[in-house]
């Protein structure tokens, strides 16, 4: 499997807080099945401050480590980055680190407030289209909006936007309503790919490998591998940045 949602980069955001919490947080994931991790720190002004500089300084001192102890996961960087007008800016001016391509566009994991969808959201969305960046919506089954709105999501949908559904969502670790949208999407074919979003081993660990086995069990076993596997494989094959070990 495939991770392309992960919190792996030590001291920049809510994830981990060492490097060994980062090799903890994967080789944790390495057990479940998980060959490539990307990471994604938060960029969300305000809150946690990074850019594109302060990633691959973290980024540089995890692969330091990863190969000084010999971990075997790929690695890669991207961010998740949580929507607001400065994306024009970050995107003018070459400031945002991408998860990879998607039919020759950048693709960009964006983040929602997880109370509600922030008025102007569809016109920057439209901009980011426009200017040759794909949208990528995480953990949309996260919003609390979309819980009672569940239409919100149509003009999303619609422009053409991909979802990545959150593993521990599909098993309820938040909550009914975030279980029930995640399967709804699923179900319906609207999901492109499933990640962990892990931040650390107790509270969000990596739940990739039983959320794969919910997929396949409820739904196939060729639409768990499409989700966790092929669809994300081919996303961080095009990540410029990918660290392998030598
Ligand atoms: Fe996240």
């Amino acid at each position: 499997m495939i991770d392309l949602h992960s919190h792996i980069l030590a001291g920049i955001d809510d994830g981990a807080s060492t490097v060994d919490d980062a090799i903890a947080l994967v080789n944790h994931s390495a057990l479940s099945g998980v060959t490539k991790v990307l990471a994604t720190p938060h960029i969300h002004f305000g809150t946690f401050d990074n850019d594109l500089a302060s990633i691959k300084k973290a980024f540089a001192e995890l692969t330091l480590k990863f190969q000084k102890e010999q971990i075997n996961t790929a690695v890669a960087y991207a961010a998740e980055v949580r929507i607001c007008p400065e994306i024009i800016l970050l995107a003018k001016t070459k400031q945002l680190p991408f998860m990879g391509e998607w039919q020759g566009s950048d693709l960009l994991l964006i983040e929602f407030p997880h109370s509600h969808i922030p008025p102007g959201s569809e016109k920057l969305i439209d901009w980011l289209i426009k200017n040759n960046i794909q949208p990528m919506i995480a953990h949309p089954e996260r919003n609390r909006d979309l819980w009672k709105f569940p239409e919100l999501l149509r003009p999303f949908k619609q422009r053409g936007c991909l979802l990545q559904i959150t593993a521990a969502s599909l098993l309820g670790d938040f909550g009914e309503r975030s279980e029930k949208l995640a399967w709804q999407l699923i179900e319906a074919h609207e999901a492109t790919i499933v990640a962990s979003d892990m931040h650390n081993l107790t509270r969000r660990p990596c739940k990739m490998k039983e959320a794969f086995e919910a997929v396949a069990t409820r739904c196939s076993q060729a639409m768990a591998e499409r989700l966790f596997t092929d669809t994300p494989d081919l996303i961080f094959n095009s990540n410029p940045t990918i660290w392998t070990l030598k």
